[in-house]
């Protein structure tokens, strides 16, 4: 069908993102893929985990950032002040922590026993007379930038990043607000090593197109319906550099014994939310019968949020062809049995989705990899994916 015989959705993107193919290069590309690391995963700002990981003082996290070697500690200190180091020490750049998480009052390093304090100060260096140079109190763990955004934390890796996070975030900044994130507890985790890059990955989240192919066992009629085949997306916003929509649920649902014994008791990641007014921070699209919103933050960041739960997904390069995919489902702490096993429902109903798009990237990407196609072609509800390859586009054309 011709573009103008029928009506649109989202063409009001049309003008910043153009309506053309879209190169296939940024996915299978080594050089592309060293300027990414560059330009993008050393000067942005990057979501590494969630405050509430850090339960109570002198508690710390470690983060991998892997495709550019930097390994990041981030600490609570007994103030409750959030701070983030480079995960080296200074004598000989020894790894300091090899654990992945923790409390601790002090980290010891391994090789010769330089002795740091959660807010990176250099307290004690075994033998320290035949040091004749040594200043201890110049001395310290490297600081790395860190902001919280409604308890996300992000850090920055460049030395001077060039926004702040309030900057960075743009109109998405206080769009959330209201959201009880700091309220919410980790209900479950799974982590992959996805062969795929990590564009291709971050993709899938991105449309509902795939929906009735990918999920047609797992999801059948959850998020598409009699109404909304295709999985349509309802609308489309773009915050400078990141991008969000919303995802409807089908109010002619019909749930799986297992599904409809939970819905009975609580809210599940399937369902929207039958009060008469949305919880804070929700339904930034006002649609009707509203599933969950969905929010892409730059550079490789997925939100998804429901009526008391969200779910992240990070996806962290590795190789051109390799990611590291992270989802982590949140909720608000259940309050009876009832919300406990409506919790598991959704855990397990994720980990199902989340496995099929695996999968699913995998087999795209040894497609991409035959070097049989030059460009993809993108429809209309694919506007989240052009969007994603300009913004990543114009940050590695800047030196
Ligand atoms: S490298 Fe850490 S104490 Fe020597
Ligand atoms: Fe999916």
């Amino acid at each position: 069908m011709n573009v103008q015989a029928r009506k649109r959705q989202h063409s009001e993107h049309d003008q910043l993102l153009g309506l053309e193919p879209v190169a296939v290069e940024p996915c299978i590309s080594r050089d592309y893929f060293e300027l990414e690391c560059e330009r993008i995963f050393r000067r942005v700002w990057l979501n590494v985990g969630h405050a509430t990981q850090l339960t109570g003082e002198n508690s710390y996290f470690v983060h991998e950032i892997p495709n550019i070697g930097a390994s990041v500690i981030v600490t609570r200190d007994s103030h409750g002040e959030i701070r983030a180091f480079h995960n080296v020490c200074v004598h000989r750049g020894n790894r300091l922590v090899r654990t992945q998480r923790g409390r601790r009052l002090r980290f010891v390093c391994g090789y010769h026993g330089w002795t740091y304090d959660q807010a990176g100060r250099l307290l004690k260096v075994p033998d320290e007379d035949q040091f004749p140079c040594l200043n201890k109190a110049e001395l310290g763990l490297k600081p790395v930038a860190v902001d919280c955004w409604n308890g996300f934390v992000f850090i920055n890796l460049h030395p001077e990043p060039a926004q702040t996070l309030p900057e960075s975030l743009d109109g998405l900044y206080n769009a959330l607000d209201g959201f009880p994130f700091e309220h919410s507890q980790l209900a479950s985790r799974s982590v992959a090593r996805v062969k795929a890059n990590w564009k291709v990955c971050m993709d899938i989240g991105s449309e509902g197109y795939h929906v009735a192919y990918v999920h047609r066992s797992s999801a059948p009629d959850s998020h598409i319906s009699k109404d909304n085949p295709q999985g349509h997306l309802p609308s489309v916003r773009l915050f400078g550099a990141h991008r969000s929509t919303a995802f409807r649920a089908n109010p002619t649902h019909n749930p799986t014994p297992a599904e409809g014994f939970v819905m009975r008791h609580a809210a599940t990641v399937l369902q929207g939310t039958e009060e008469p007014e949305t919880p804070a921070g929700l339904n930034l699209h006002k649609t009707e019968n509203w599933g969950f919103d969905t929010h892409i933050l730059f550079p490789n960041f997925g939100l998804l949020m429901g009526p008391g739960w969200f779910v992240t997904h990070r996806y962290w390069p590795v190789a051109v062809d390799e990611t590291i995919w992270e989802t982590s489902l949140h909720s608000l702490p259940p309050r009876t049995i009832g919300e406990r096993l409506s919790l598991e429902f959704s855990a397990v109903f994720t980990r199902d989705l989340i496995r099929e798009d695996w999968a699913q990237v995998q087999n795209v990407q040894k497609g991409l990899a035959t070097g049989a196609l030059t460009h993809t072609q993108l429809s209309d509800q694919e506007v989240m994916v052009r969007h994603a390859y300009k913004v990543i586009d114009d940050h590695v054309r800047t030196p």
